[in-house]
């Protein structure tokens, strides 16, 4: 009688703990956006803009096209001028009210101290990260995404014995030390023309998966470096600039997979726009689109070991559907 009491109580508290955790996560996706609070004119009369980085192809392409929608100027960096141009002229023609301009920048030639001695610095022609502020010095930049990125390809899975010590090195400075030196130039600016949105795009891969280790732990460091950088403004005090870590998961209409859009794979216009949309309420670290956390929730529901076993085979089966279409 009275232990039947006791489980009783733990059930219902369980079930209304459960019924708050899902009503929170699902309040994220149902709230309108707050992005206009970034829109704003400055105090001498000129217009927002946004940089987007990696904005010549996928969801960095169509961050553009969302930004444009939603009153902002964009600039369109990437690596390839030529692209970029093409890009340029294509969202041009859609949205003429709209300034756009583009930045070219290869995010793997970060300088790299140890290189120097290497003998190999003819070739390298680091980034100069202080000539992309002071080119971007004149806007009223209010928003920065730092998109660029992705993981290695030919072959996608590799074992980190068999990854050659320049397939990582791209691919983590690709993913993680551009935006973490993008950020550090860009900071001031963007504390001058507060409220200001820094945005990084990272993977649902950020938990680790295998064969993927340089992806997954560079896009686990940009999430940490969300959180910090985060604490930073608000330990400072001086201005106010919401750093938002959005995970993806597998989006279409991307360099890689240009099929059409099913219930887990939205387009990367649809992951644009849920991403733009959870911005503005200080959520720090989500998973962007709603399908994509409800396939997080699926893992974290799961037992350990089961999900474990679920991320060993489902690799395994990528892996092998990869070594047999190449
Ligand atoms: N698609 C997915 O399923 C998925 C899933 C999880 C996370 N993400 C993340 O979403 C972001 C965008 O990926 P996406 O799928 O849209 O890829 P994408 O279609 O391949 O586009 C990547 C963009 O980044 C640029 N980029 C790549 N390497 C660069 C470099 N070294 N220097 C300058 N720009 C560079 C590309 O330029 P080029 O046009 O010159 O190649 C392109 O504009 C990435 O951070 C990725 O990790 C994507
Ligand atoms: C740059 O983009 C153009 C147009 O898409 C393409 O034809 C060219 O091969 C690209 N250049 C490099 C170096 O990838
Ligand atoms: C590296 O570059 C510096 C300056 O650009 C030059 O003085 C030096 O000789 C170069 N070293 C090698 C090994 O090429
Ligand atoms: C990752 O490395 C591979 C191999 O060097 C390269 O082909 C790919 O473009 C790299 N991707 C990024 C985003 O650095
Ligand atoms: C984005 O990543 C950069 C570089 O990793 C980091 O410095 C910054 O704190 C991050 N900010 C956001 C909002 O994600
Ligand atoms: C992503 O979606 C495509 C279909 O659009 C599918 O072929 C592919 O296997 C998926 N990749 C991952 C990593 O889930």
């Amino acid at each position: 009688m009275y232990s039947s009491r006791i489980f009783a109580s733990i059930g219902a508290v369980t079930v209304a703990a459960l019924a708050i955790n899902v009503l929170s996560a699902v309040k994220v996706y149902v709230l309108p956006s707050k992005l206009k609070r970034y829109a704003h004119v400055s105090a001498d009369g000129k217009h927002p803009w946004a940089l987007v980085t990696g904005a010549s192809d996928g969801i960095g392409r169509a961050f553009a096209e969302e930004l444009a929608l939603r009153g902002f100027n964009v600039v369109l960096h990437g690596r390839n001028q030529t692209k970029l141009d093409v890009v340029k002229s294509e969202l041009q023609e859609k949205h003429p009210e709209t300034f756009f301009r583009t930045l070219v920048a290869d995010a793997s030639k970060v300088q790299c101290v140890n290189c120097l001695q290497g003998g190999e610095n003819e070739s390298h022609h680091p980034l100069d990260f202080n000539a992309i502020k002071d080119a971007l010095q004149d806007l009223h930049l209010t928003v920065l995404i730092n998109n660029a990125g992705g993981g290695a390809r030919d072959p996608v899975y590799l074992s980190l014995s068999d990854s050659s010590e320049e397939r990582i090195t791209d691919n983590v400075t690709v993913n993680a030390l551009f935006p973490l030196h993008l950020i550090r130039v860009l900071l001031p600016h963007l504390a001058q023309n507060s409220p200001a949105l820094i945005m990084n795009i990272s993977s649902l891969a950020d938990a680790g998966l295998p064969l993927l280790a340089s992806y997954s732990a560079s896009k686990q460091f940009l999430m940490t470096l969300t959180r910090t950088i985060d604490l930073e403004i608000a330990f400072s005090g001086k201005a106010e600039i919401e750093c938002l870590g959005v995970r993806v998961g597998n989006v279409t209409g991307v360099s890689h997979n240009r099929q059409s859009p099913s219930f887990f794979t939205p387009s990367a216009n649809t992951m644009a726009r849920a991403a733009l949309d959870r911005a503005g309420r200080g959520h720090g670290v989500i998973t962007g689109h709603w399908a994509h956390a409800l396939q997080q929730a699926m893992m974290d529901f799961m037992p350990t070991f089961l999900a474990r076993i679920v991320i060993l085979n489902t690799i395994r089966e990528r892996k092998e559907a990869e070594l047999k279409s190449s």
